[in-house]
């Protein structure tokens, strides 16, 4: 499975870093969204769905936490750990967040607002729809 990152340029000096993120100059769509978890109980997972159609960006900017990325053909588990570094969701790929550290702070950029009907919660209808769908990575 390709996996996807988006290095961030930091501006780092004597007082600290900061990392400025501009609609399509460095993140790869137009910004709809913006949504962020924190206060992740410990030995929560959440997720478990894909998207027909949102593209996702999502930045640890504090703490870290897990992904768990299953296209339908290949699964992989990545630690996201980094307040420069994003991880592009696309549409078709199941993802659940595990281990998250008890700062983590999850920041998610996405290119739509937020709509139900995008979202696929049934891994069985993920796997038919995965096989089908000429967007999907698994194609
Ligand atoms: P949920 O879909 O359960 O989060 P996840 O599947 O990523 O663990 O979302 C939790 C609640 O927040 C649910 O009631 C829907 C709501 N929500 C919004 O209102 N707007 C949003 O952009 C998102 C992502 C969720």
């Amino acid at each position: 499975m390709k996996v996807e990152f988006v290095q961030l340029q930091s501006h780092g000096d004597e007082r600290g870093k900061l990392v400025a993120l501009e609609e399509n100059k460095n993140t790869p769509f137009e910004i709809k969204r913006v949504y962020y978890m924190f206060n992740t109980k410990s030995g929560v997972r959440r997720g478990f769905h894909a998207h027909k159609e949102l593209n996702q960006l999502a930045i640890t900017v504090r703490g870290s936490c897990r992904f768990y990325l299953d296209d339908g053909k290949e699964k992989i588990d990545i630690t996201l750990d980094s307040p420069s570094q994003g991880l592009l969701l696309e549409p078709y790929v199941w993802h659940e967040m595990y281990d998250f550290s008890e700062d983590c702070v999850l920041m998610i950029l996405a290119d739509k607002y937020y709509d139900e009907s995008d979202y696929i919660r049934s891994y069985e209808e993920f796997l038919e729809e995965a096989k089908c769908n000429v967007h999907s990575p698994a194609k």
